[in-house]
């Protein structure tokens, strides 16, 4: 008559009882790996530059909405995210300061030309601090129609600047 049981290699059970420390043992080394990973200076530099990206988007944002009509037009409003704007253009080029073309594993969108035409992105921070003054400007004169053109250009320097600078 046929065994009935389930045919296995009688030796699997021992072996599998031998990975297990074998695999704790490799878990606690790459916890150990982990924990000693610092982030290094190309990372920070990333972190920073994203970050102040982040805090840009955020300033632009009211503005857009204002711009598509979907946010009630609020000249103070205007005067706080455009002043915010002009400090936070003006970091740009600091924030990139630093060339992390040779770094591996970073998780970045900024393409090599932000290095090999650094001038170039330079203007466009620089003109990008001048729309958000100009913007300030013209939300203190209460002027909506100049507010609206000003807001237009603003926001175009953003486009332009990632379409030279930045992957997608
Ligand atoms: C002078 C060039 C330049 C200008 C002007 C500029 N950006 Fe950027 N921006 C970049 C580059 C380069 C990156 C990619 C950074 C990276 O991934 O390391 C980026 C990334 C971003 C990101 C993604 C951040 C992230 O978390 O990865 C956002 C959002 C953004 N920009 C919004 C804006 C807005 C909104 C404006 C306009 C108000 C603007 N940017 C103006 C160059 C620019």
């Amino acid at each position: 008559m046929q065994d009935q049981r389930p045919r296995c290699d009688p030796n699997e059970p021992m072996k599998k009882q031998a990975l297990i420390p074998i695999a704790l043992l490799a878990l606690v080394a790459l916890g150990v790996v982990i924990a000693r990973m610092q982030p290094s200076a190309d990372q920070n530099a990333v972190d920073y530059r994203q970050a102040l990206m982040f805090v840009i988007n955020d300033q632009m944002q009211p503005l857009s909405l204002m711009h598509g009509g979907q946010l009630p037009y609020d000249p103070a409003l205007v005067r706080k995210h455009a002043t915010d704007l002009a400090t936070l253009a003006s970091m740009i080029p600091e924030a990139f300061a630093r060339d992390t073309r040779a770094a591996r594993k970073l998780n970045t969108a900024a393409l090599a030309y932000v290095w090999t035409d650094h001038s170039d992105f330079v203007k466009s921070a620089a003109r990008l601090q001048q729309d958000a003054e100009a913007l300030n400007g013209a939300a203190q004169d209460d002027n909506q129609a100049q507010i609206q053109s000003a807001l237009g250009t603003l926001s175009a320097e953003c486009a332009r600047c990632h379409r030279q600078f930045r992957a997608n």
